[in-house]
């Protein structure tokens, strides 16, 4: 989501008696605050962290840089854990550089943010903002739960942020704002924001996204699983995401061949290493290998994905992402011949 993508269709903001004091400093604070950032944060945190981020987790580093680098804010370090089927927890400590020439000490209360789908006017989500105080930057401190009171609205919008379709979402919430000696103005917050989903079919289809890096046989079964691999996974984000158990269907040429379960997936900064477990069909590999076209013992593996848990719990949000997840991965059995014959 670049800036562009984000458009502004809806704004007003309210200020009581404040306006008339110090026209200069105020308006001044008013040009900075059309910026918006706070509700920014806000949407991106909700959406864009909660349905796009798992869904790209595998490649498009261009797409993810271009999409942060136009931010005003940065993300570094930001987690996000422990998933819940309503809920998942939100953790960054961030010095902001205010910027805009603003200058002055005072700060914005704190204040519940609560994200809507603008047409239905369906509340999904309510992201308790802590106080942010001001002194020429900001220093924030998030480290809370976010709660979603309709997990069903933010499993739609992660669909079409999957699929390439636009969706908005409506901000609103009346923090306090004190500045100075100003008095108190009580702001309105009420904002859509309109953004464009994302081909993710295409984007884990991009080359260098992940790689099996260990791969070993496990002979006899253990719980089921005939092999257990390391793969290793682009994050293209500076976040990371703790997803949990995430499975994914294997096929190949339109047949079942199988599943991989990755127990623990977690994206860490830049590239992580993810344990896979997995069954497959390994004389219809081999025959594929054989019998294939003829380039060696490659074979193309279908990958769809099917769901993400948490302590056994289903996390929607995250599941509805990773269903929309199809890929082909190329495969070359030779680099894991010792291991499959061995
Ligand atoms: C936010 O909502 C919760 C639950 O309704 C409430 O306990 C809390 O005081 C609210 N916070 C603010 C800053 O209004
Ligand atoms: C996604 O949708 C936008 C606008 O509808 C379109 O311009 C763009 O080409 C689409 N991208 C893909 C990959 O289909
Ligand atoms: C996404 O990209 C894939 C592969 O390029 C294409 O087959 C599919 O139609 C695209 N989906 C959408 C919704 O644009
Ligand atoms: C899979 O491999 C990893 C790393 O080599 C190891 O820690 C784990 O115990 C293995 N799991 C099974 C079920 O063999
Ligand atoms: C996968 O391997 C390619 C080629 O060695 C490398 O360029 C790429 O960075 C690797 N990707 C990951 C996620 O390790
Ligand atoms: C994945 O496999 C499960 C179990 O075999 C099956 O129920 C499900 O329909 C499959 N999902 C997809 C998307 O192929
Ligand atoms: C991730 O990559 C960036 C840029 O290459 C680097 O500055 C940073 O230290 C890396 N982080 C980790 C945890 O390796
Ligand atoms: C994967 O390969 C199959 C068969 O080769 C093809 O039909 C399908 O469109 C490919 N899927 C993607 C996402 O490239």
């Amino acid at each position: 989501m670049s800036k562009s993508d984000v458009e502004q269709s809806s704004d007003s903001e309210g200020n009581d008696a404040t306006a008339a004091t110090k026209p200069t400093l105020w308006q001044r604070f008013k040009a900075h605050m059309k910026k918006w950032w706070w509700v920014y944060l806000i949407a991106f945190i909700v959406i864009v962290l909660v349905t796009v981020l798992p869904i790209i987790y595998v490649g498009i580093p261009h797409f993810a840089n271009k999409y942060i680098n136009d931010y005003d804010y940065d993300y570094t370090g930001l987690v996000i854990s422990n998933p819940r089927p309503t809920a998942f927890h939100v953790k960054q400590k961030k010095l902001m550089n205010m910027g805009g020439g603003f200058s002055g000490s005072g700060h914005l209360s704190a204040f519940n943010a609560s994200i809507r789908v603008p047409d239905t006017d369906e509340e999904f989500a309510v992201f308790p903002v802590p106080q942010i105080d001001f002194n020429g930057g900001a220093t924030l401190d998030i480290d809370q739960d976010l709660d979603l009171s309709c997990v069903d609205c933010l499993a739609d919008i992660a669909v079409k942020a999957a699929t390439n379709k636009s969706f908005a979402v409506l901000a609103t919430g009346h923090p306090d704002l004190k500045l100075g000696a100003l008095p108190t103005a009580h702001l309105n917050i009420h904002k859509t924001l309109d953004m464009n989903g994302y081909n993710v079919t295409e984007f884990v289809n991009e080359n260098g996204a992940f790689n099996v890096t260990s791969l070993d046989l496990l002979d006899p079964p253990v719980n089921g699983y005939n092999f257990n691999a390391t793969i290793s996974v682009r994050n293209p984000t500076p976040f990371s995401v703790e997803m949990g158990h995430v499975t994914f269907n294997l096929t190949m040429g339109g047949d079942e061949l199988g599943y991989v379960d990755l127990p623990n997936l977690k994206l860490e900064e830049n590239i992580s290493d993810n344990i896979v477990l997995g069954n497959v069909d390994k004389s219809k590999l081999i025959q594929e290998a054989l019998l294939g076209d003829g380039t060696g013992a490659t074979v193309t593996i279908g990958v769809r994905g099917h769901s993400c848990d948490y302590n056994g719990q289903d996390i929607p949000y995250f599941s509805a992402a990773i269903r929309a997840v199809s890929a082909n991965a190329t495969i070359d059995l030779l680099n894991y011949a010792s291991s499959l014959l061995g």
